[in-house]
């Protein structure tokens, strides 16, 4: 339960919540036949109302992307906003391979065993996040010329992580954006030295390694047709293969002004028709504009700085936050939509001053795109999230 008092709270909440609420008067309107009552109530409101976890309980988890500092409690107020409103979590960093797996035969367990105390403690799912990525690799993978070292780290690294954390984490993202936007494979060193099969053997190592995990294929933009098809065709290929894939996780980096609605209920469709989990992974809405007006989430495609392309350093227009607030909830009422089918919604990050989306694609620059403000205060986005479940 969350106790707002402050007057931004009650307008944010009252107006989607209770549009009969007046927070300028702390007026109530009571309408008995036609006689219309107007009562007045204390000027401190206390709003008890359900969190995130608690109004999507039946639906689906609700998850965040932590960083370190998150994990470790660092800030009070934060972690208690955490823990009252997520049951899920994802590592955003700490368990990538150049973190978890800095040379040949060094492990760095200490932040993933943190995470894994810090999730028992909260009661939330960790979803572990990632085993095989091209991206944000340790130096010396990147440097491997011979396939029989790269296959060498593949194996060792898969077995040694994933057995680790078997029976500690909920869910694996097995292997992360291995396709091109036309659904082709992207051509990245696993590609280039393991051959196409590569995602097949992964998940089939990971099963062995890890079988009270379930096991997922994360990627961006496979809501696109093309690049569906080609995520279709991989999740189908593992299943011939007699390999255990469990769901997928369509990240949900868009903008605010474009969500491809249309794209993503189709998608819901036709990955739940192959008998998986469908997710949404690292939900964030940008409100800025992208460089070349492309939609992507390719973190190695960035962007110099310009001041017209970082247009509310002091803060987000009403229009913009209400644009957002109106997209997110249309988002959940389509996960809605599909009871069973949707297992997951993770956000990107908890407050807008901690999002990736500051400094990707273009460095330096003030974004909004999370449920959360710069100081954990909820916004319109959350409330209108919230008020999605009961309109
Ligand atoms: C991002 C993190 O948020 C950043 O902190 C890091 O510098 C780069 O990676 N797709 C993914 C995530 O699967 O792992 C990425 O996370 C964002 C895009």
């Amino acid at each position: 339960m969350s106790i707002f008092k402050i007057s931004t709270d009650c307008n944010n909440y009252f107006s989607f919540v209770r549009k009969d609420y007046d927070c300028m008067t702390n007026a109530r309107k009571w309408t008995a036949g036609k006689i219309a009552v107007t009562l007045t109530i204390p000027l401190l409101v206390n709003v008890a109302q359900p969190t995130l976890k608690e109004t999507f309980k039946n639906d689906f988890l609700i998850g965040a992307a932590l960083n370190t500092r998150q994990i470790e409690e660092k800030d009070t107020g934060a972690a208690r906003l955490i823990a009252s409103q997520f049951n899920a979590v994802t590592p955003e960093n700490i368990m990538k391979a150049e973190v978890i797996h800095p040379g040949w035969d060094t492990y760095r367990f200490d932040l993933a065993d943190e995470l894994v105390a810090y999730a028992r403690k909260n009661n939330m799912k960790v979803n572990a996040h990632n085993l095989i990525w091209h991206s944000q690799l340790p130096a010396f993978v990147r440097r491997m010329k011979d396939a029989d070292s790269v296959r060498s780290y593949f194996v060792n690294h898969i077995n040694t992580v994933a057995a680790r954390y078997d029976g500690s984490v909920y869910s694996w993202d097995v292997v992360n954006e291995a396709l091109n936007e036309d659904g082709t494979m992207r051509n990245s060193i696993f590609l280039q030295k393991l051959g196409e099969d590569y995602v097949v053997d992964a998940f089939r190592l990971a099963q062995k390694a890890t079988p009270h995990s379930k096991l997922y294929y994360n990627d961006y933009n496979i809501e696109q047709p093309k690049k569906r098809a080609g995520a279709i065709a991989l999740i189908k290929k593992i299943q011939a293969a007699g390999v255990r894939i469990d769901g997928v996780g369509i990240q949900g980096h868009w903008r605010a002004a474009h969500v491809p609605m249309a794209d993503i209920e189709e998608s819901i469709r036709a990955f739940s028709a192959l008998g998986i989990e469908v997710m949404f992974t690292e939900l964030d809405l940008s409100v800025l504009p992208n460089p070349g007006d492309r939609t992507t989430a390719d973190v190695g495609q960035t962007a110099g700085y310009q001041a017209s392309l970082n247009p509310y350093p002091d803060g987000l227009p009403d229009s913009v936050a209400n644009m957002q607030a109106a997209a997110y909830a249309d988002l959940f009422r389509l996960f809605l939509k599909y009871p069973g089918k949707v297992s997951r919604v993770t956000f990107w990050g908890v407050g807008d001053g901690g999002s990736w989306l500051n400094d990707w694609p273009i460095r330096g620059r003030t974004n909004y795109p999370l449920l959360f403000d710069r100081q954990l205060r909820p916004k319109k986005a959350y409330f209108s999230v919230l008020a999605a479940k009961s309109h």
